[in-house]
């Protein structure tokens, strides 16, 4: 086991002013604070070579996670620990076994072409000129960047910048990466680049990563096991395909009729999701869909007809939507 959380609860500690000036004055003698929940009593463990995608909608407690987790924040109760080590105290043996890499925040010199980030971290992180050589000729061929890691990084796109932090931060070959949407901002071809990437590395170095992103697409191409966080606390933790048998309550009956069929016809069976012409596509209770199916299969004539899973992005929407009501 490479990680392990118990029970982990962090609140922020948030100074509350009063209004006006002589509120100012006032919260400066006596200050009040309040508690801002951000993660509440999560637990988890995960094995090497694992790849686990963590969701969860905006202010999920995600990234407050993956700090307590890199030793950035003290956990306000409960345990993390990461190969072994607690975090926080920041070993410099523990902080060269893993990276934390942001997709809002960097880490390499704006002003110097990426290259002399890298060797920087080579300093930092003790490693040695040979393996520093294997390491970053792999990292340059496998994010495809020969050409721009001697431009300024000012000058580049959010992409190349991007693949240039994974870079600067996979030079000590971490056996555990945290990925806080690493995705965020990108054009598609890049994020199906930096996907590609990860897998690869993941493969590449048995190494264990947590990728957290709001992205499905990111998780649903990566991750075989998702952990859904909402308002602090885990909603769902397995795989991604039994999610699908636990919380699809429709299915998505495709259908091609050989003539058009009026939509009003149609609506008695199901929802309709899609109509274009003799292309319907209607959401059916779990339950009902096979009967609905052999109804239309007996009283029209068709063309094509699928019976689907609901895709994952609805299920998971449907998920954060009735578990915040
Ligand atoms: N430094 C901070 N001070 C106070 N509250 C914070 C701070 N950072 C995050 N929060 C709050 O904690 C909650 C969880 O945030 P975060 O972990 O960033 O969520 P996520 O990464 O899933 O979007 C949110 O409600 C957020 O507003
Ligand atoms: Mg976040």
């Amino acid at each position: 086991m490479i990680i392990k959380v118990d029970h982990l609860t962090k609140y922020y500690k948030i100074h509350q002013k009063e209004p006006g000036f002589m509120g100012s004055l006032r919260s400066l003698v006596n200050r009040k604070y309040y508690d801002a929940r951000a993660v509440e009593d999560v637990s988890f463990t995960i094995d090497e070579g694992e790849l686990v995608g963590f969701i969860g909608p905006n202010g999920a407690g995600k990234t407050t996670t993956l700090k307590c987790l890199s030793g950035l924040l003290y956990p306000t109760s409960g345990n993390v620990e990461v190969l072994g080590f607690n975090p926080f105290e920041r070993k410099h043996d523990f902080l060269k076994k893993i990276s934390l890499v942001m997709g809002q925040k960097n880490q390499l010199w704006w002003d110097l072409p990426a290259m002399d980030s890298f060797l920087l971290n080579k300093e930092i992180y003790e490693v040695s000129d040979s393996s520093y050589k294997k390491t970053i000729g792999e990292l340059i061929d496998l994010l495809d960047v020969k050409d721009i890691v001697n431009v300024q990084v000012r000058k580049l796109s959010l992409g190349q910048r991007m693949k240039c932090e994974l870079i600067a931060a996979l030079i000590h070959e971490p056996k555990v990466l945290f990925l806080d949407e690493p995705t965020i901002g990108l054009d598609v071809v890049m994020q199906q680049n930096l996907r590609d990437f990860v897998k690869e590395y993941n493969k590449k170095f048995d190494a264990t990563i947590i990728l957290t992103s709001h992205y499905m697409r990111d998780v649903e191409q990566l991750c075989k096991r998702i952990i859904m966080i909402d308002h602090g606390k885990v909603l769902y933790d397995g795989n991604l395909s039994e999610i699908v048998k636990k919380y699809a309550t429709h299915k998505e009956l495709r259908i091609v009729f050989q003539k058009p069929i009026e939509k009003r016809e149609l609506a008695r069976l199901g929802k309709i999701t899609e109509m274009n012409g003799t292309r319907v596509v209607i959401s059916v209770e779990r339950t009902k869909s096979n009967h609905v199916a052999a109804e239309i299969l007996k009283k029209y004539d068709i063309e094509d007809f699928n019976i689907e899973e609901a895709g994952i992005e609805e299920i998971i929407r449907d998920v954060f939507s009735n578990k915040n009501k």
